[in-house]
């Protein structure tokens, strides 16, 4: 890890003390280690030890050196490549899922906005009470990456879920995270976007509101880490991002389905953003149809399914869908899950505020065959991409060491 800039957050728990150990592994690893600490965790133990391992300077206080004032919760949160709180107590899960800013290492955590790796490790009563539950679950839909507690003995008597994982179990979770920057290297994906055309004439045609925000954003994110990323496009006005295999425009949905299949068979993954026409239309004119007639009919045939016929055509390959829908979320995007045979399905309400077409956010769910569901609250389109690559790459490891660190399959 060298050259990374670490924030370790300690807040009062026992087991704070293996995180002296984390800190040290860190440092031998060759991160620039910094640490902040609460009152409560100075209890356990001192923030002298933590000063000698890292070679820096300990916060505790909010407004420790007044004369050399330089704003230490937004310097410290300038600092950090990563911030991770070990061990997170459930108090201040509960601070941090509702915003709450009392002291320095919460008021941080406000002003930062990278990743955060939290450990939670509490009495397994407090863990498993529906209070920490719902702040666990308000901070895993915010993107915040949870290194879930062991089972084992604890320090008050009991023995349950709770404990702090070993010192290196956590430096391997911020590892991974930031390995995670290449984490599709040598993996071929296809990716659609936007939304196809359907010539009537020569000069019209159907189409739909899509603007393959989502799409662009995925093949950004599959790039970065380390995929070869063929993007078929359908209507967009966006620019193809840099660094692609192939960048494949496409007009219909005919068009896109041989583009798709052209490159399936030797593709690890298809991500299919893309608005695809469900129908086109029967005859489209040679010649611009001219206004002659008081109505005018047009007779449309169905276009194959796509991801559908994918589904029944794969091998080894991860299949992604999407479902943007309009009422009854989850229940029509599992439906897809199922009958296309995909992996896991991205669904999305696009009526919205904040989700759907032509904005920059999105308010997603993604759907496991295990019927797990992960909830996410609004979100950049970039932000979602990158968790969907993360969950692409988690799949496509042998050994499913890629996060999320807290999905089952
Ligand atoms: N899809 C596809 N080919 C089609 C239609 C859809 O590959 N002809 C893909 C989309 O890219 C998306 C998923 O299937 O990933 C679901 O698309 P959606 O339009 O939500 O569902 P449909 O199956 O078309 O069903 P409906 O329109 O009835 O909701």
């Amino acid at each position: 890890m060298i050259g990374k800039n670490i924030l370790i957050g300690v807040t009062g728990g026992i087991a704070a003390y293996k995180v002296v150990e984390v800190a040290s592994r860190l440092k031998k690893s060759g991160a620039n280690v910094k640490v902040m600490m609460t009152k409560h965790a100075t209890e356990f133990v001192s923030p002298r030890t933590f000063q000698e391992i890292t070679n820096n300077a300990v916060s505790v206080e909010m407004f420790a050196d007044a004369a050399n004032f330089n704003v230490a919760h937004i310097s410290l949160a300038n600092f950090a490549d990563l911030i991770v709180i070990a061990p997170a107590t459930a108090n201040f899960l509960a601070k941090m899922a509702h915003g709450i800013a009392d002291d320095l290492l919460t008021t941080t955590i406000l002003a930062y906005d990278k990743k955060v790796l939290i450990c939670p490790s509490m009495n397994t009563k407090m863990y498993e009470n529906p209070a920490t539950q719902a702040n666990l679950s308000i901070l895993k839909a915010r993107g915040v990456e949870i290194l879930e507690p062991n089972a084992g003995n604890l320090a008050c008597g009991t023995s349950g879920k709770g404990r702090l994982p070993e010192p290196e179990e956590i430096c391997a979770a911020i590892g991974n995270l930031f390995n995670s920057a290449r984490i599709l290297s040598g993996k071929k994906i296809i990716v659609t976007a936007g939304g196809t055309l359907e010539a009537i004439d020569p000069v019209r045609y159907i189409g739909n509101r899509s603007s393959g925000k989502m799409g662009f954003e995925i093949a950004k994110s599959a790039i970065k880490a380390g995929a070869e990323v063929i993007l078929i496009a359908g209507n967009s006005n966006l620019e193809p991002p840099n660094g692609l295999k192939e960048f494949i425009k496409v007009e219909s949905a005919l068009e896109m389905r041989e583009n798709v299949l052209k490159h399936f068979e030797t593709a690890n993954c298809v991500i299919m953003s893309a608005a695809v026409a469900d129908y086109r239309i029967k005859n489209p004119a040679a010649q611009k149809i001219k206004k002659d007639s008081e109505v005018l009919t047009l007779e449309l045939v169905k276009n194959p399914d796509i991801l559908r016929e994918l589904g029944t055509l794969k091998k080894s390959q991860i299949l992604v869908g999407f479902a943007a829908e309009t009422q009854n979320v989850l229940e029509y995007a599992r439906k897809k899950l199922v009958e296309k045979n995909l992996e896991f399905i991205v669904a999305n309400d696009v009526t919205l505020e904040g989700a759907g077409f032509g904005v920059s956010t999105n308010i997603a769910s993604i759907i496991w065959r295990d019927e797990q569901v992960e909830n996410f609250s609004k979100m950049s389109k970039a932000d979602l991409a990158e968790k969907i690559i993360e969950r692409v790459a988690h799949l496509l490891s042998k050994d499913k060491k890629f996060f999320p660190l807290t999905v089952n399959q």
